[in-house]
C-alpha cells in the first residue's frame, strides 16, 4: 500500500515537473555576447550585468498608428530587453486611433494580460470552438487572453486609446494566419470585417505594425 502511494506521488510529481516551464537556476540572466546557455538566450558575464539590462524604454512612445488599421503594437521581448532572458515574461504597448483595430492574432507560447490605460476599447478572444468572448473595457480594466487563442481589440471610444500588456513568455511568438478559424459572432466582427474590407490591399501590405499579414483568409459569417 505504502509503496503504491509512494509510486503515485512520484508519478504525479514527475508529470507536473515534465509539464512545467523550467525554473531559473540563478536570480537573473540578462543576455549578452558571452558564455553560458540555459533556456533562452546566452547569458552575459555576471560582472558585466548592469541596471540598464533590466529597463526598457521601447514602450515609452506611441507606435505609428498612421496605417490602414489605425493601430500599432510594440512588443519588448528577450531580444531587445536583455533582462527578460530566463524570466518568462515580455511586455507590449498597443495604441489605437479612434476606430483603430488590432486584428485577431495569437501567441503560441503566452497568455496575455492586457491593461487598458486610457480610452474605451472592445476587446475579446475566440476559443477553439469559435466562440467569441468580447467585452467593453474602460480605462483601468484588465482582460486576459488565454495562451494560443486568437484575440483582438477595437477602439470604440472618441479618443486615442493606449493599453499595456504583460505576456508570460520571454518569446511569445505571434500567429496571424486565421485561416483555421471561422468567426460567427456579428457585432465586433462585422466592424473588423468592414474595416478590413475598406482597407485597400496594397496599403494593408505596406504597413509594418505586425497586425495584418495572413488576414485575407479570415472567414466571417
Ligand atoms: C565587461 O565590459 C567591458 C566594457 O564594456 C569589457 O571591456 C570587458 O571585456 C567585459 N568583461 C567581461 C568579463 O565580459
Ligand atoms: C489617452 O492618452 C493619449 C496620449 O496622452 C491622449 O492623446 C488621449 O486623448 C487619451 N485618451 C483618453 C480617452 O483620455
Amino acid at each position: 500500500m505504502n509503496s503504491t502511494l509512494f509510486f503515485c506521488i512520484m508519478f504525479c510529481t514527475c508529470i507536473s515537473i515534465g509539464l512545467a516551464d523550467p525554473g531559473n537556476l540563478q536570480d537573473t540572466c540578462p543576455t549578452g555576447p558571452q558564455t553560458m546557455f540555459i533556456n533562452g538566450l546566452l547569458c552575459k558575464n555576471p560582472v558585466n550585468i548592469s541596471a540598464s539590462d533590466f529597463k526598457s524604454t521601447k514602450l515609452r512612445d506611441a507606435g505609428n498608428t498612421k496605417n490602414s488599421l489605425g493601430s500599432a503594437v510594440s512588443i519588448a521581448t528577450d531580444i531587445d530587453f536583455p533582462g527578460l532572458n530566463t524570466l518568462g515574461l515580455s511586455t507590449a504597448r498597443t495604441d489605437l486611433e479612434v476606430a483603430g483595430l488590432v486584428t485577431p492574432h495569437s501567441h503560441p507560447r503566452a497568455t496575455e494580460m492586457f491593461f487598458l490605460y486610457n480610452g474605451s476599447v472592445m476587446a475579446g478572444f475566440i476559443d477553439t470552438n469559435n466562440k467569441v468572448f468580447r467585452t467593453l473595457m474602460k480605462a483601468g480594466d484588465v482582460i486576459v487572453f488565454p495562451r494560443g487563442l486568437f484575440h483582438f481589440c477595437y477602439n470604440v471610444g472618441s479618443e486615442f486609446a493606449t493599453a499595456y500588456s504583460v505576456l508570460n513568455s520571454q518569446n511569445p511568438g505571434v500567429t496571424e494566419n486565421a485561416d483555421a478559424i471561422s468567426i460567427s459572432d456579428s457585432g465586433i466582427m462585422n466592424k473588423i470585417k468592414n474595416r478590413l474590407i475598406s482597407s485597400p490591399e496594397s496599403k494593408v501590405k505596406d504597413t509594418n505594425d505586425a497586425t495584418l499579414s495572413g488576414f485575407s483568409g479570415l472567414h466571417f459569417a
